[in-house]
């Protein structure tokens, strides 16, 4: 399609780990940056190393990975972004956009939103001089009209650049972007923005193009996922959508997940997640998805998925998305 664009993996907490960000690239495309999922803030000046165990340079490559950090706390969101810096990271993402209940409750994610006030204590001690820092926002949390006030504000800052997924909070996934309200946050910003949202085809990715030829950052979430040779048709690779392809990545990872997870149910649960996604790439998914949930060992899931890879799995025409 083109070659100027620049893809950012988004964030998928439980299925967007360093396995599926690796391992997402060796069979399919590789993304320009990929966006890790948050890694909540802590009491206190000590950082347990776990809590960064995804983000271990050893297994990411950190010109192109941004570790995100949720937390509503000044100091606390320092502490853990100068420990990411020290890792070699250049740039921290900030999460301004969790929908989830538990989360907004804290005032964290887009439940920061309504609170310009909060915002602007955690961008005045954020220490810029050692790396950069991006936020990932939404338009508010129950109001889209938030954005008036954070947009002016993060435009006091020097911010690497705002990526933002037209929804409301309370609106979570549901209905569609809001693409007149991206449009407004196009005029607000002096920063670089990024565009999030709702890119499952290149249909839906032309016609957003269309809409804002001033942007050149797209971030894919979900659409990557339900069909991970989209970033490849985006990119006018035209890739070979086979799907051993899908057998490869699957396999691997779930050989390397079994390697760090504890037990069966574990391993069986984050593949289940997976499934959620993958299967909208093959013919007749939802009626595998269906079989995939119901089974009940890492025996059954084994046989079952070498039963559907051999005999019947088929992917849909590339463009085809069918569970959404
Ligand atoms: C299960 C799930 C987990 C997510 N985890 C995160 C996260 O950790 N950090 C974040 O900024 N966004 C997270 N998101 C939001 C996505 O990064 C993205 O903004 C959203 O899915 C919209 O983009 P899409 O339409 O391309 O999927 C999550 C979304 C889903 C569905």
């Amino acid at each position: 399609m083109t070659s100027d664009h620049i893809f950012y993996l988004a964030p998928i907490r439980g299925i967007t780990d360093h396995i599926f960000r690796n391992t997402f690239e060796k069979f399919f495309a590789r993304f320009d940056f990929q966006i890790t999922p948050f890694i909540p803030t802590v009491k206190g000046s000590f950082v347990n190393p776990c809590i960064l165990r995804d983000i271990d340079p050893s297994y990411n490559d950190i010109k192109r990975v941004v570790p995100q950090i949720i937390g509503n706390s000044p100091q606390e969101i320092k502490v853990l972004a100068n420990k990411i810096c020290e890792l070699g990271y250049s740039t921290v993402n900030l999460n301004f956009g969790c929908p989830h209940a538990p989360v907004t409750k804290k005032k964290r994610g887009a439940g920061i939103l309504p609170y310009p006030d909060m915002i602007r204590s955690i961008l005045d001690q954020l220490p810029f001089q050692n790396c950069s820092f991006s936020v990932k926002i939404r338009l508010g949390l129950e109001n889209e009209n938030d954005i008036e006030k954070t947009i002016p504000l993060f435009n006091e800052y020097p911010l690497s650049e705002v990526i933002i997924h037209p929804r409301t909070g309370i609106q979570m996934y549901k209905g569609s972007v809001n693409l007149d309200a991206f449009q407004r946050c196009l005029s607000l910003s002096r920063h670089i923005l990024v565009f999030n949202g709702d890119i499952f085809s290149s249909e839906d990715f032309i016609h957003k193009q269309k809409l804002f030829p001033q942007i050149n950052r797209w971030m894919l979430g979900r659409g990557v996922l339900y069909n991970p040779f989209l970033l490849g048709i985006l990119r006018g690779q035209n890739p070979d959508c086979n799907i051993t392809y899908l057998r490869n990545f699957h396999d691997e990872i779930m050989e390397q997940s079994s390697q760090i997870l504890s037990g069966p149910s574990h391993l069986l649960g984050k593949m289940k997640g997976l499934w959620t996604y993958m299967a909208s790439s093959l013919v007749d998914g939802k009626r595998i998805l269906k079989k995939i949930q119901k089974t009940s060992s890492l025996k059954n899931y084994n046989e079952l998925i070498d039963r559907l890879f051999n005999d019947q799995l088929t992917v849909q025409s590339s463009e085809a998305v069918s569970l959404r």
